[in-house]
C-alpha cells in the first residue's frame, strides 16, 4: 500500500524513529555519497504558494538520491485551467514515483491523495507542515541528546508549524505547551487527538512567560501566514505580547535552544538579538529539512 504523508500522525513511532536515525546517517556523511537508492525513479514537487526551504531541499535531496526532481507551478499546469485535482492526480501518477504537494487547503491535498496511486507528501497546507516538524524533532535530538521528556515551548499562532508540532509531541513523547492568544489556538481536532494518545503533557494556553517557563526549546514562527495578509493588522496587535526577546527568553532554562521555521519576520515575532544569538539553531534547523525529506522520501520509496 501506498504511504501518505499528509501530517505527523501518519507516521508510527517507529517510522519516526527510522526517519530521524536515518537522517543522522545521511547528515553525518556515513553513507556513500555516490549510493543512489532511488536511482531512477521522479519526485514531482508541485507548488501552489511560495517556498525557499521546503521546494530547494526536495529537489536537491532527490537529486542527491539519484531521482529526478520534477518542479511543477499550478500556473504551468491544466490544474490552473481547471482540470480536478483528482485528473491531475490520477495522471501525475502515471509518470511520478511520489509527489509533495504545498496547497491552501488541507482537503485538496486529501483530495489528490485520494485519487492518486502514488505517495503523497504534505509540504505544507492551511492545517499542517509536517516535513518542517520532523527537521525540528532532528534538531532537537540533536542540541539536547533525546526528545522523550524535553519540555518545549510554542510561543504565537496555533497554525500548521504547531498543529504539526502537536503530533510530534504526542508520538515523540515531549511536553509541548502552546502560548497563544484567545481564537487563535491549534486545531481542536488534532490538539484533542494528540492529547488522547500522548504519555506527555500538551496544554494550551494564554501565558507566554508561563510556557516560556524552564523550557528546554522556545519555537515560534510568523504572525501572519501565507494567505492571511488581509487580518495582518489586526493579528500583529493580538501577538504584540507573544514576542520572543530576550526578557522572554531569561524565563527558559540557562542552555535554551530557539527555534523557528523561517522566514521569519524579524522584529516581529522575534528579535534579531534573539534569533542571531547563541541559544538560535535556525539554521541547523533548516539544513535538517533536506536531511529529514531525504530519508522520508527513501522511507515511501522502498
Ligand atoms: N519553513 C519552510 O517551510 O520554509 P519555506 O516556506 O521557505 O519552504
Ligand atoms: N505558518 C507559515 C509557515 C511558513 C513555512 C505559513 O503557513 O505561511
Amino acid at each position: 500500500m501506498k504511504k501518505d504523508v499528509l501530517a505527523v500522525a501518519d507516521l508510527s513511532h517507529d517510522e519516526i524513529t527510522r526517519v530521524l536515525s536515518r537522517a543522522a546517517e545521511l547528515k553525518s556523511g556515513r553513507t556513500s555519497s555516490s549510493a543512489r537508492p532511488l536511482s531512477g525513479r521522479s519526485v514531482g514537487l508541485l507548488f501552489e504558494k511560495p517556498s525557499t526551504r521546503t521546494r530547494v531541499s526536495f529537489e536537491v535531496g532527490a537529486f542527491q538520491l539519484g531521482a529526478q526532481p520534477v518542479c511543477l507551478s499550478i500556473s504551468d499546469l491544466q490544474l490552473g485551467r481547471g482540470e480536478t485535482v483528482s485528473d491531475t492526480a490520477r495522471t501525475l501518477s502515471r509518470y511520478l514515483d511520489a509527489i509533495v504537494i504545498r496547497t491552501s487547503a488541507h482537503e485538496r491535498l486529501e483530495v489528490f491523495a485520494e485519487a492518486a496511486s502514488i505517495p503523497v507528501v504534505n509540504g505544507l497546507s492551511d492545517r499542517h507542515h509536517p516535513c518542517q516538524a520532523l527537521a525540528d524533532i532532528l534538531t532537537m535530538q540533536e542540541k539536547k541528546g533525546r526528545l522523550k521528556g524535553l519540555r518545549v515551548a510554542f510561543i504565537g499562532d496555533g497554525n500548521n508549524v504547531c498543529n504539526s508540532l502537536i503530533e510530534a509531541a504526542s508520538r515523540m513523547e515531549f511536553n509541548l505547551t502552546v502560548a497563544c492568544p484567545e481564537g487563535f489556538e491549534p486545531d481542536a481536532g488534532t490538539l484533542s487527538a494528540a492529547q488522547a494518545g500522548a504519555s506527555a503533557e500538551i496544554v494550551v494556553l494564554r501565558d507566554p512567560r508561563e510556557a516560556a517557563g524552564m523550557a528546554d526549546v522556545v519555537y515560534t514562527d510568523v504572525w501572519v501566514s501565507m494567505g492571511q495578509e488581509l487580518e495582518a493588522e489586526e493579528k500583529r496587535k493580538k501577538f504584540r505580547d507573544y514576542q520572543i526577546n530576550s526578557r522572554l527568553l531569561s524565563c527558559a532554562k540557562n542552555d535554551v535552544t530557539v527555534l523557528h521555521c523561517l522566514p521569519a519576520h524579524r522584529g516581529e515575532e522575534i528579535t534579531d538579538e534573539v534569533i542571531d544569538g547563541a541559544h538560535s539553531a535556525v539554521f541547523d534547523q533548516a539544513e535538517n529539512r533536506l536531511h529529514v525529506q531525504k530519508a522520508l522520501m527513501e522511507l515511501i520509496l522502498p
